[in-house]
């Protein structure tokens, strides 16, 4: 596949109209294997978001938009929105899902010409989400200085998206204006985003990179000059849904003085949602956290708890990045005016 920008020498996701099938790269074999999955079915298309073959909010939302273009390659209605039931099932905390069968979802009716307008939609998607990262590199990239130090958590980077990212889109934007960073990633356990995913696209970009264990965050924290994270779902009152783990780093933020931003396009904001604590978080399988390399890690009597999000409330985020600028609070008011 050719890459998706003139920053990023390698692409998530490309749909071939010719033989209608969906390809995608396999992030679950990432950093050892560059491996590209062919999809030929909205079921497919289900079973790559569930077991995160294909994860991040923005890139879950684009890949379930191109299920919906496979489900209505006869232009079969009643088949199109049984697809569109199902893609929606996938994966609970991020909202871009929901957002993308959306916009899809007006596309269907009966009159003539269903699979063209579904594919006219999903590529409408995929340029929103281009376009979004790369105006929330331009506005984040005035928070980096030169010569900063940058922690981030999991992976919101172009891995995640079909453009340039967006935590990893400012870093990217930052090095194109000159300035030198060095990044701090932490693993994200179990399913280490962090370690195996923004290590290989940042170095694979030649950014000075560095891997932390989550538990190392502390002690590396009052070096940074920002922590940037990405968001699955914001509240209309700016509390945030993120990789678990990320309360913790901005907890740790707060008591070090660091400016802790969330980067985020508008179709990551959930406005039907007044505060976190009506987010739904995502409980994964107990298997992604009791074995480490086919070896069982913990007792087997052992209750395993697997939330695979946090909530950040929004009285310890500095600024919302977005596309549309950088959101201060009261995030209240920025929010419906953004
Ligand atoms: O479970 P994942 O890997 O899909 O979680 C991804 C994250 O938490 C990202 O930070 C978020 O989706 C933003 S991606 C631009």
């Amino acid at each position: 596949m050719q890459a998706g920008s003139n920053i990023i020498d390698f692409k998530t996701i490309e749909y071939d109209h010719q033989r209608n099938v969906l390809t995608v790269l396999d992030q679950t074999r990432l950093p050892n294997e560059e491996v590209y999955l062919t999809l030929k079915t909205p079921e497919d298309v289900f079973e790559a978001i569930k077991s995160m073959n294909v994860r991040g909010a923005p890139l879950i939302g684009i890949t379930a938009a191109y299920g919906l273009v496979l489900a209505g390659v006869q232009g079969d209605v009643q088949e199109t929105m049984r697809a569109a039931e199902l893609l929606a099932s996938a994966r609970p905390t991020a909202v871009n899902l929901t957002w993308a069968l959306e916009r899809m979802k007006r596309q269907i009716s009966e009159e003539p010409g269903l699979h063209k307008r579904l594919l006219r939609a999903a590529r409408e998607i995929e340029e929103i989400d281009k376009t979004a990262c790369r105006k929330i590199g331009e506005h984040g990239a005035t928070l980096i200085k030169n010569n900063a130090s940058i922690m981030v958590h999991c992976n919101a980077g172009a891995l995640a998206t079909s453009g340039i990212g967006t935590a990893l889109g400012i870093i990217y934007t930052a090095r194109q204006q000159g300035k030198k960073i060095s990044v701090y990633s932490c693993e994200t356990r179990p399913l280490l985003q962090g370690a195996r995913l923004t290590t290989w696209e940042l170095t694979r970009q030649g950014v000075d990179t560095f891997a932390i264990c989550d538990n190392m965050a502390a002690s590396y924290m009052s070096n940074m000059d920002i922590v940037l994270v990405g968001a699955d779902r914001i509240a209309a009152n700016g509390d945030t849904a993120n990789k678990v783990g990320t309360l913790g780093l901005a907890i740790i933020a707060k008591h070090f003085n660091i400016p802790f931003y969330v980067a985020a396009p508008l179709s990551s904001f959930d406005s039907h949602v007044a505060s976190g604590i009506n987010i739904p978080i995502e409980i994964r399988s107990p298997d992604e956290l009791c074995s480490f390399k086919g070896q069982t890690i913990v007792a087997e009597a052992a209750q395993i708890c697997n939330p695979a999000f946090d909530v950040t409330p929004a009285n310890l985020i500095s600024g919302i990045v977005t596309e549309n600028g950088i959101l201060t609070p009261p995030y209240g008011q920025a929010i419906t005016t953004a």
